[in-house]
Order: C-alpha cells, then structure tokens, then sequence
C-alpha cells in the first residue's frame, strides 16, 4: 500500500497516546503463558508482531482470550506447554522468535519456528548457539544460525555467558531457558540493553539478580500470574517527538510513555541537540517508570551518538537520522553496526531513501553521518517492509516542499497502528 504524506500548512497541535509498549507487550503475552493463572494485560499493542506471539502461545496451547482493551492470559506454567501440531509463524517479529527459542529450549518437544523473509536473513545463532551450549538439541539452516529453526528442548544446564552483543532479545532467550535450567544461569553484555524481561520476571514473583551488566536466575523458579499496565512505546513516542522538533510551531504531548531509562536514549539526544522536551506526570506502572512528554519546535544543533548510548535508542536510530536533516551542523553515529541486521539493514535504507528526498547523508561502516540543516524534497521512497523506515519517511513528508511517497506503507502497523491518524489529528490542531 501507498501512503501519501503532504507538507505540514502549520504547526503539529495536540494531545495523543501512543500505542503499547511492543517489547513489554510481547513479554506480557509470554510470561503469562509460563505462568501459574490467569494474567491481565492493559495497554497491549494490537500491532502484527504482537498478535503474532499470540498466534504462537495459542498454539501452544495456552488459553488466550481478547477482549476490548485487555488480554487474559491463562497460564498453566512451563511445562503445561504442548508440542504443537504445525510449525510456528513469528511473521516479521525478531522479539518472537529469540524470545520462543528461549522458552522452547528448555521443553522436551518438538518445535519448528519459521518467519517471513526479512526473518529469514536475521541472524539467529546469537540465540541458538549459547542455547545449544545450554544442551537444547537445535538445527535449521546453516545448522540453526538461520530459519527455518528446529528446537528439541529439555535437560538443559545453567551456564554464564558473556554476551559479544549488547542485546535485550539474546538476554532474555538465556534468561527464559534458564528458568527451565538445571542450576544458575547468567548473561553478562558488553553494554547494558534494555531490562524489561528483567522487570517483569520480578513482577511475577521470580527472583532476578543484577550486578551491572550480569542477571542471573535460578533454575526451577515458578511465575505467578499477575496485572501488567503496559505503558506508551517510547519507540513509538519518537516518531512524533521528532515530528514536533522539526515542524515549524508545533507543540505535542504524549501521555503515558515509557520512560524506562533503557530506552531514554531519544530523550538524551533531543536534548543534546537543542530540543525543547519537558517530562511531566512520572508514575509507575507494573515496574516500568512512565511520564508525559511534551515538545516544541526549536533550533537544533547536530551532535555524535555512540558507545553505550546505541542501545538505549537502536530502534530510534531512523527517526533521529531524520532530525539530524534539519540540525545545524553534522552529526555522526557510530558503533551501530546492529542495525544492518534489523528488520531491513537501516544503514543502507535510511542513506539510500533520504538520498532520494535531497539529504545530505552517508554510510559509514558503523552508522552513518548527516549534515544539516537541509530542505527536502518530495519523492516515492521504500520502506522496504520495514515500520520504523516507514514511519521515518513519513517524518519528512512534513516538511518537504512537495509529496512524499511511501511504498509498502502497511508495515507500520507492525508497532504503530493509527500512525497515519495521529499525523492527521496532529495537522488538525
Ligand atoms: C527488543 C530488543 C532490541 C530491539 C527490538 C526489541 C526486545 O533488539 O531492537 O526492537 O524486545 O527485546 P536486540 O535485542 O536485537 O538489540
């Protein structure tokens, strides 16, 4: 599908609530389905990826039931997990399959995990090999470090790995196999990712240990069902952010956003780079810190975003690229190589696809430069399948002097559906 997005006539006006946290949404889904009783879900992201790990726990066997504006999640614990009858389709979801492969590992069944084909290119032996060395039988292409996957779990032993990548998914899958462990199993990472497994492990009773850049569990632990409020995706969150940094007059709210100081890294750089950001009504919500956030168009200045910043804002990499376009000066990013193996490689398509539209953009080996400030243009651009590509190029239809055209624009509903809606609302006043 293609979407069309014209010039912003005046400044981006309004209140919005983002949707749902997909990394807190995924794992609400899980974790309920390890555990013992019913959980409550609030907040849920109905997006593709998350509906998939639905599809996959149901198929599992695990009683999942959909109303309005809450999923109950009935668990019957770990090993009331069943061996499913056909393979399991994670779709376009990297959170799904490591996170599965994790759980999975330590089942003594047969289990078959396949996605579709920007799945098929992601690396996969990041998780398989340290589950393999956890004792998990498991092959697939190119002897599982790509899908199709095949998993025969059980028996598995804790082990301590050091991580070579700081990432949130390859934590977890350790994590979640370790809890069917024999022993204690720990993940040390290079730098500190995202800790919402962390979190919500302890939100259903499990005792999580924490000492920097380690986590440890204990084997033989059982979840206790529990109510999960998941708060707004700052990942989401970022698109307007940006948005109304660089739209002429604006001044937007997001309400409930997830603050989580692992994901505030788009906060850190906004504010480098000369953003008016003002953060107000923090509360909690099931252990994840939340807030309003405001921004106002303002004069923004480049800036250099690397080391342990990356994992505190990979998945806004695309969004900042954008607002890097219209601040003085250069900016660099590096020491981003992950994001050659997203769900599209967002070097090569962020430089290729903002080329088109006049920016002043290249590729470096591990991220790319900017300079700015530059006007741009209209133009049909790609997303390539990719929702935070998509939402990004939609971000310069505001402000570029002629239409901006996005292919393959339903991606977005991946993370953010009503994206479109929200711009439109936001145009509005
Ligand atoms: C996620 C972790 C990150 C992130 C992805 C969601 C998660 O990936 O990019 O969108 O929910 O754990 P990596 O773990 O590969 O860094």
């Amino acid at each position: 599908m293609d979407i069309h997005v014209e010039r912003s006539q005046q400044g981006l006006i309004g209140i919005i609530k983002v949707p749902g946290d997909k990394s807190i949404s995924h794992r609400a889904v899980m974790f309920g389905a390890l555990a013992e009783g019913t959980t409550e879900v609030t907040g849920f992201l109905k997006g593709e990826d998350c509906l998939g790990t639905i599809r996959c726990m149901r198929q599992l066997g695990v009683e999942i039931v959909e109303e309005n504006d809450k999923i109950i999640v009935n668990g019957k614990g770990i090993s009331g997990l069943q061996e499913p009858a056909a393979i399991l389709d994670v779709g376009n979801s990297g959170t799904t399959i490591r996170l599965l492969a994790g759980i999975l590992a330590s089942l003594p069944h047969a289990f078959v995990l396949v996605g579709d084909e920007s799945i098929a290119k992601r690396p996969m032996a990041r998780v398989t090999g340290p589950l393999k060395m956890m004792n998990a039988f498991i092959d697939g292409r190119e002897f599982g470090q790509y899908t199709p996957l095949f998993i025969r779990g059980g028996n598995l032993r804790g082990i301590h790995y050091v991580s070579p990548v700081a990432s949130a998914q390859v934590k977890s899958a350790i994590l979640l196999a370790g809890l069917g462990a024999e022993g204690v199993t720990t993940v040390t990472e290079p730098a500190k990712s995202r800790d919402h497994t962390e979190r919500m492990l302890r939100a259903f009773g499990v005792e999580v240990n924490e000492d920097d850049l380690t986590v440890s569990v204990a084997g033989g632990q059982v979840l206790k069902a529990t109510k999960v409020d998941v708060p707004g995706d700052i990942s989401s969150a970022a698109f307007p952010l940006v948005a109304g940094a660089i739209v002429p007059d604006s001044e937007i709210t997001l309400e409930n956003v997830g603050i989580n100081p692992t994901r505030t890294g788009i906060l850190d750089v906004l504010t480098a780079m000369g953003a008016d950001i003002q953060i107000t009504e923090e509360a909690t919500a099931s252990g994840e810190p939340t807030a309003s956030i405001k921004v106002r168009t303002s004069e923004l200045k480049g800036t250099t975003i690397s080391g342990d910043l990356i994992p505190r804002l990979i998945d806004e990499i695309p969004a900042i690229a954008v607002l890097a376009t219209q601040a003085h000066g250069t900016t660099i990013i590096k020491d981003a190589q992950e994001l050659k193996v997203k769900e599209t490689n967002r070097i090569d398509v962020m430089v290729t696809q903002l080329k088109l539209l006049g920016a002043d953009i290249e590729a470096t080996e591990d991220g790319m430069k900017i300079v700015g400030p530059v006007p741009l243009k209209g133009g049909v651009v790609q997303s390539f399948g990719d929702h935070r590509i998509g939402m990004s190029l939609a971000l310069c239809g505001l402000i570029a002097d002629d239409t901006v055209t996005i292919k393959d624009a339903e991606a977005i509903n991946v993370s953010y559906p009503g994206f479109f809606e929200h711009l439109e609302q936001l145009k509005q006043g």
